[in-house]
């Protein structure tokens, strides 16, 4: 058998290539298969909750004004992929402008479609499916992570695959009745805070609110066969390969980059110092 089947058929005694966090080095270099794989962008959580209630919303609505959070919002997911459930969807309206929104929905619906003026709006049909689009977007625009904005049910869609790596939190200091919930509880030892900071009320805010950005303190590293982007699998969908027809010249550049970064890489093939 080739060494490099043997590796492959080792690869694939595993359930999801999201549970390939590492290729043992050994394996790596005897088969020469390291440059296959393309380290994924990080996922990060944003959510506003109440503290101590955990309420995220009411009535499909944000249960208060916080015009502070709305602007941090904006500026930390502005330019990267968005990822959400077709009910915050609702609730905002439109697509978020200068992000790539991608929608969770169980219902058939059309990517074909023209992009919307405000932001690039993309339907996925299950968690892989969004993972995928993230990751393609993000890739294609050189963004080394992108952010799960909710609501209740997709932050626990992600929160089952244990695959976020930091979460911006915003605790509002209110006590308001809701129907959807992050309970979510940091366990330091998986968890580490990076950042606090306090807000009082204000004209523009409701309610004081206490900001924090929770890191995971093992990382998640998440790694896809670079195949991946240029099989037929991905044909299935027509703008998938309009996508990567356009963006050619920026995925080749970064799966260039990648490469170097593998094989150069002394002690690890984790990214994840160039990444944090
Ligand atoms: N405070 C915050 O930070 C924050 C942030 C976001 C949202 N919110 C609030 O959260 C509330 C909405 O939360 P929610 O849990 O009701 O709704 P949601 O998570 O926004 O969306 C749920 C919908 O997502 C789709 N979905 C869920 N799992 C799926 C899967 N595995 N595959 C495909 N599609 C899937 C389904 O859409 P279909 O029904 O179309 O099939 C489902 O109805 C609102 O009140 C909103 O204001 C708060």
């Amino acid at each position: 058998m080739e060494r490099i089947e043997l590796a492959e058929t080792w690869l694939s005694t595993k359930a999801s290539p999201f549970e390939l966090a590492i290729v043992p080095r050994s394996i790596g270099q005897r088969a020469n298969i390291v440059a296959k794989y393309v380290e994924m962008p990080s996922i990060s959580f944003i959510v506003a909750r109440s503290y101590p209630g955990c309420v995220i919303g009411c009535d499909n609505k944000l249960p208060w004004h916080l015009r502070s959070d709305l602007r941090r919002f904006r500026e930390i997911t502005t330019g990267h992929v968005v990822i959400m459930g077709s009910k915050t969807f609702a609730s905002i309206g439109r697509p978020l402008p200068n992000r790539a929104n991608v929608v969770l929905s169980n219902e058939v619906r059309s990517n074909d479609g023209p992009i919307v003026a405000d932001g690039p709006l993309f339907w996925a049909s299950n968690r892989e499916a969004a993972l995928y689009l993230a990751d393609l977007v993000s890739i294609a625009n050189e963004k080394i992570d992108f952010f799960v904005i909710g609501g209740e049910r997709i932050y626990s869609l992600f929160l089952d695959a244990d695959l976020i790596n930091k979460v911006y939190l915003t605790e509002v200091f209110a006590d308001v009745a809701g129907d959807a919930y992050f309970r979510y509880k940091f366990a330091r030892d998986k968890w580490r805070l990076l950042h606090e900071e306090d807000l009082s009320a204000s004209e523009h805010d409701d309610y004081g609110s206490r900001f924090l950005i929770y890191e995971r303190k093992e990382r998640r590293n998440r790694l896809r066969w670079l195949s991946e982007f240029y099989t037929d699998k991905l044909s299935k969908t027509e703008w998938v390969s309009q996508y990567l027809k356009e963006h050619r010249r920026e995925i080749n550049s970064y799966e260039q980059a990648h490469q170097l970064e593998l094989f150069e890489s002394q002690d690890s093939l984790s990214l994840q110092s160039k990444i944090s």
